[in-house]
């Protein structure tokens, strides 16, 4: 079924600066975890074991993450820190890595579509790190693979967002088909809150059909010369389907400071053993 993940992890962060002049955001640590590593975990937990990253300068450690540190692993072989070591070595142990770089950061689409040899011709799931999902069943991607299972097309995850966050977002309006689901008929990137056809608004996990990319080469680039997802979606869904999903779960917008504290304080309460 679906096997392959793309992190398109090549964006400045510049939210984040100074922390990110020189270090890749993906790699900002939620307690003790880099983001990359949750989102990775979600997508090996979905079955998705080849992970694809477009990267660009500085983001060299997001590689290093998934290698292995021989010279660490030795120190720490025997003592009880061995075990903060485990989900990382169980994700090197099951998934394969490829990397690629995006040289110029052209938009979100760009960077799906620089993706495209290590992906080739099959369904793929898109996860934005810095969207963290926390879920009490099912992670998020593997809710959207159930569904994939389904409708065998592309599926935009949302949430409903406070109707004057909109401009935050790309926002969908559609077909109501199930409670949680809905066939996508617009698609507006950064709506002002007017101009919005709902509150529904599309995060950082997406399963996309392999046509996508022609219809991103389609795609002329819009504001800010950044050739949006959002765009190609909306081609895709006119011509065929798109699904959007009300996924089950917290989502914390990490690329934000606000939300990157808000994860931290809410992952510490919920997963940290106090006694350590
Ligand atoms: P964002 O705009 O949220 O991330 O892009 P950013 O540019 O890194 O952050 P700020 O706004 O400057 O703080 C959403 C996602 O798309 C990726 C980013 O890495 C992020 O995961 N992206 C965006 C690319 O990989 N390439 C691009 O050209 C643009």
């Amino acid at each position: 079924m679906i096997k392959k993940c793309l992190y398109p992890v090549a964006g400045y962060g510049t939210r984040f600066l100074p922390a990110t002049k020189s270090m890749a955001k993906e790699m900002l640590p939620i307690v003790d975890k880099p983001l990359i590593q949750y989102a990775v975990k979600e997508a090996m937990d979905a079955g998705l074991i080849q992970q694809a990253f477009v990267t660009g300068r500085t983001k060299r450690s997001i590689e290093d993450h998934f290698d292995i540190s021989y010279e660490l692993e030795s120190e720490i072989k025997g003592s009880a820190k061995e075990t903060q070591l485990q989900e990382i070595r169980d994700i090197r142990d099951n998934c394969v890595f490829t990397y690629t770089r995006q040289p110029e950061m052209k938009g979100l689409g760009h960077a799906i579509l620089t993706g495209e040899p290590m992906i080739g011709d099959e369904p793929f799931g898109v996860i934005l790190a810095d969207d963290l999902c926390i879920t009490e069943g099912d992670p998020v991607m593997a809710q959207m693979v159930g569904l994939y299972k389904q409708f065998r097309c592309s599926i935009v995850a949302i949430e409903e967002v406070p109707k004057e966050e909109t401009r935050k977002y790309g926002v969908i309006a559609g077909t109501q088909l199930q409670e949680d689901l809905f066939k996508v008929s617009d698609m507006v990137e950064k709506p002002a809150p007017e101009d919005a056809p709902s509150n529904l608004a599309i995060i950082g996990r997406y399963i996309l059909t392999p046509d996508i990319f022609d219809y991103i080469r389609n795609t002329p680039p819009g504001t800010n010369g950044e050739v949006q997802i959002t765009d190609a979606l909306l081609a895709q869904a006119r011509n065929g389907c798109v699904m959007a999903y009300k996924f089950k779960g917290k989502r914390f917008d990490c690329g934000s400071l606000h939300g990157f504290v808000e994860a931290t304080n809410y992952c510490y309460e919920k997963f940290h053993d106090p006694s350590e």
